[in-house]
């Protein structure tokens, strides 16, 4: 969390100009509380980072897909990675622009190529052959020339925990080094197709910035490869994956890693795209969560919160760390707890071994969640979901409802009577 927007006044935790607690009382927990400031400051620099190098951000949807989070970044000139229809929807409805969509993803659906097609999106990232032939079949039908990149495995380490690593050979994700010029040759007889980038996304939370120069160097000889063919794309799409501080990472700053990649590509007359979504979103979000019981062990003490894994999924998913602080400090001794979730599974926890200062009824907030925290929630356990709170200076909006009963029974309520009616 950036110290400016997000800081302890007389002992009570502050978003911006709203104290957490009082939000908390007035709105209930779990909650998701954004920062709008820190969202602006992350666009701000990372814009100013790429400033002499002609480039377009398309913020990646799946990191927080909240309407009003989109429209904020829409207001601010946004472009859009998306991975599903569902993600091309949001965008529109939030009044984002199709033409800044950039379509991304393993396994597009016939008709998600169709909807994208149909609302004039900017490009598709193409992962397979078949792909290829699926779009060009569609394109034909709509008589549509469609834009797309190929997106490369480029078959690089990007050091970071193996469900998020998507740039290695064995992974499922993208062309084949050995594959690409074969394929863009193919697309050289396929009218409806554009071929107009080269894509990479090598995986995410990466903390150095080696392995984007190994896999920025391959795009680049790709890049000469097609233009020998007589092909010369117009951008260069690095994708994602900027990696953020949680716990004691080290990260790269942006301003590394934009002059490393300006030095690369600064002979090529193309256009940079990046598709960050941590790196503009996470610190901007925490989420807010009451302790309903401590527990003490002859082994452990436990915090239980109202909070769990369907709430936030990364620590359970990825051992993730996920910083915790009280939004009261307390003075007294601090004591070691997990802090873990109502839900039955042993995963279910936000955080281990944690030496803090509380009380029951007490407010905890978990750091850094603002990228894939709600985005990644589920009604496991049938619990409903959080409500979603944007915070700007001294304002608080509420932008998703805090789910309810009736949110969690409406898909089958219906069903159900008509099932007991053809029992009867
Ligand atoms: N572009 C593509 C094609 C992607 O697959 C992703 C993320 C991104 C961009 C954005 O990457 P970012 O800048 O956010 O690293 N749930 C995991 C992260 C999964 C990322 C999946 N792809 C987590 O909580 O760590």
């Amino acid at each position: 969390m950036k110290e400016e927007y997000f800081q302890y006044r007389d002992n009570e935790l502050f978003i911006e100009n709203i104290n957490l607690y009082k939000l908390a009382q007035q709105c209930g927990t779990p909650c998701y509380v954004y920062s709008r400031a820190t969202l602006e400051k992350n666009w701000a620099d990372i814009n100013q980072a790429f400033s002499t190098q002609p480039h377009e951000v398309c913020y990646a949807v799946k990191a927080n897909s909240n309407l009003t989070i989109l429209n904020l970044f829409a207001n601010l000139g946004a472009g859009f990675d998306i991975v599903s229809y569902g993600e091309l929807e949001r965008v529109i409805a939030a009044g984002g622009d199709a033409r800044k969509i950039i379509f991304s993803g393993v396994g597009k659906q016939h008709h998600e190529i169709a909807q994208a097609i149909h609302r004039g999106i900017q490009c598709f990232n193409v992962e397979t052959a078949q792909e290829l032939s699926h779009i060009h079949t569609i394109a034909h039908h709509y008589n549509k020339k469609i834009n797309i990149a190929l997106r490369i495995n480029p078959d690089i380490d990007a050091n970071t925990h193996p469900y998020i690593a998507t740039g290695l050979r064995e992974n499922k994700f993208g062309i084949s080094l050995d594959q690409v010029i074969p394929l863009a040759k193919t697309i050289l007889n396929m009218p409806f197709l554009n071929l107009i980038g080269i894509a990479i996304h090598i995986g995410s939370q990466i903390t150095s910035l080696a392995p984007f120069q190994a896999a920025i160097e391959q795009l680049l000889a790709i890049y000469q490869q097609l233009h020998a063919i007589g092909i010369t794309v117009s951008h260069i799409n690095v994708g994602g994956g900027i990696g953020v501080r949680y716990h004691d990472e080290q990260p790269f700053k942006i301003d590394d890693y934009a002059t490393m990649i300006n030095s690369k590509l600064r002979h090529h007359p193309v256009t940079l795209l990046l598709e960050p979504g941590r790196w503009l979103m996470a610190d901007a979000g925490v989420l807010l969560t009451e302790i309903a019981y401590l527990k003490k062990t002859h082994h452990k003490n436990f915090a239980i919160v109202d909070a769990g894994m369907n709430d936030i999924l990364r620590p359970a998913l990825y051992q993730a760390w996920q910083d915790i602080k009280p939004v009261i400090r307390r003075i007294s001794e601090p004591q070691l707890y997990d802090i873990v979730g109502p839900l039955c599974e042993s995963a279910d926890f936000l955080g281990k071994e944690r030496w803090l200062m509380i009380n029951e009824g007490d407010y905890l907030a978990v750091c850094d969640v603002g990228a894939y925290g709600f985005s990644m929630s589920s009604n496991y356990n049938s619990r409903c979901r959080a409500a979603e709170i944007l915070v700007d200076k001294d304002e608080i909006h509420i932008i998703r409802r805090r789910e309810c009963i009736e949110d969690l029974l409406a898909q089958e309520g219906i069903l159900l009577n008509e099932w007991l009616e053809i029992r009867k």
